[in-house]
């Protein structure tokens, strides 16, 4: 988004300065956590706090279409943050709104296919519009795909997957013994992407907040302590580079040579 385009060599340099591992994730999925405590530690007000949490999100998905990290998905709004007071959910909606009319164009431009996942049947018409005219203009686009979730939950995805399902086999098209894992799969939210590999969480919350929850069975979980608005390039960085040190196993062993032996 915005610094790509405004200084595309100096920010092409800056990235250029981190020496990537080989093994990189296909897919970052991030709760950013952490805007409020950001602003209160600097007597500023909480939307303070999401306005620098906004910065630091077109850092990273500048960082990551550089890095040609396949995917990133971002939880930007809860279903369970309808909770807060009016007034916060009220400021995040319309900088969201404000955010996705003015910088879609530069999106689409960077070549980025962005998707909004979770439940919209309920925001202003105005905004459903816009969601579905940055959806449909960057359908085609090949570089990084982000998905950024508002007014998402992890039970809700998997709640509406089943309610789909079960509508099938009411109607007789699908039996129940054809559910399986990989059809549940298939109606979820960024079902045309991978699971993620890598998940993030800032502002160290050690918890899953009912972000993705099936889709991250297997994925590899990193907490950092940093605040959102603070998560700049050397964060990702890191995070890449420790993901980049996990044996994923799935379940299976690492030395297959190392075989039991002995017979009970
Ligand atoms: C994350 O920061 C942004 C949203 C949930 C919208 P928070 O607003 O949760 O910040 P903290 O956790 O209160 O510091
Ligand atoms: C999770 O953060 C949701 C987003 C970052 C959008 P919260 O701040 O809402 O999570 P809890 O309340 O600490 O679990
Ligand atoms: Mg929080």
């Amino acid at each position: 988004m915005g610094e790509v385009v405004l200084n595309p060599s100096s920010r092409a340099e800056q990235l250029a300065q981190f020496t990537l591992p080989s093994k990189l994730p296909n897919h970052i999925a991030v709760i950013m956590d952490g805007n409020g405590r950001w602003a209160v530690s600097r007597h500023l007000p909480r939307a303070a706090g999401h306005r620098a949490g906004l910065q630091a999100v077109r850092n990273i998905v500048s960082a990551c279409a550089h890095w040609k990290i396949p995917a990133l998905t971002l939880f930007a709004f809860s279903s369970e943050n309808w909770g807060r007071p009016a007034q916060e959910v009220q400021f995040l909606m319309n900088l969201f709104h404000k955010t996705l009319i003015d910088e879609i164009e530069q999106l689409h431009e960077n070549n980025v296919c962005l998707r909004i996942i979770g439940d919209h049947s309920h925001f202003e018409p105005s905004l459903q519009k816009a969601i579905t005219y940055a959806q449909e203009l960057t359908l085609d686009n090949t570089g990084l795909n982000l998905s950024i979730a508002i007014n998402y939950g992890g039970r809700a995805d998997i709640t509406y997957a089943v309610q789909q399902i079960a509508e099938q086999v009411h109607a007789g098209q699908l039996q129940v013994t054809d559910i399986s894992s990989e059809l549940i799969t298939q109606h979820l939210a960024l079902n045309t992407l991978p699971e993620p590999d890598l998940f993030i969480r800032t502002s160290g919350e050690l918890r899953l907040s009912n972000f993705m929850l099936w889709q991250l069975a297997y994925t590899e979980l990193y907490f950092c302590d940093t605040m959102w608005p603070d998560f700049d390039d050397e964060a990702l960085f890191n995070a890449i580079c420790d993901y980049a040190t996990r044996q994923r196993r799935f379940g299976g062993i690492e030395n297959k040579e190392n075989v039991l032996v002995e017979v009970l």
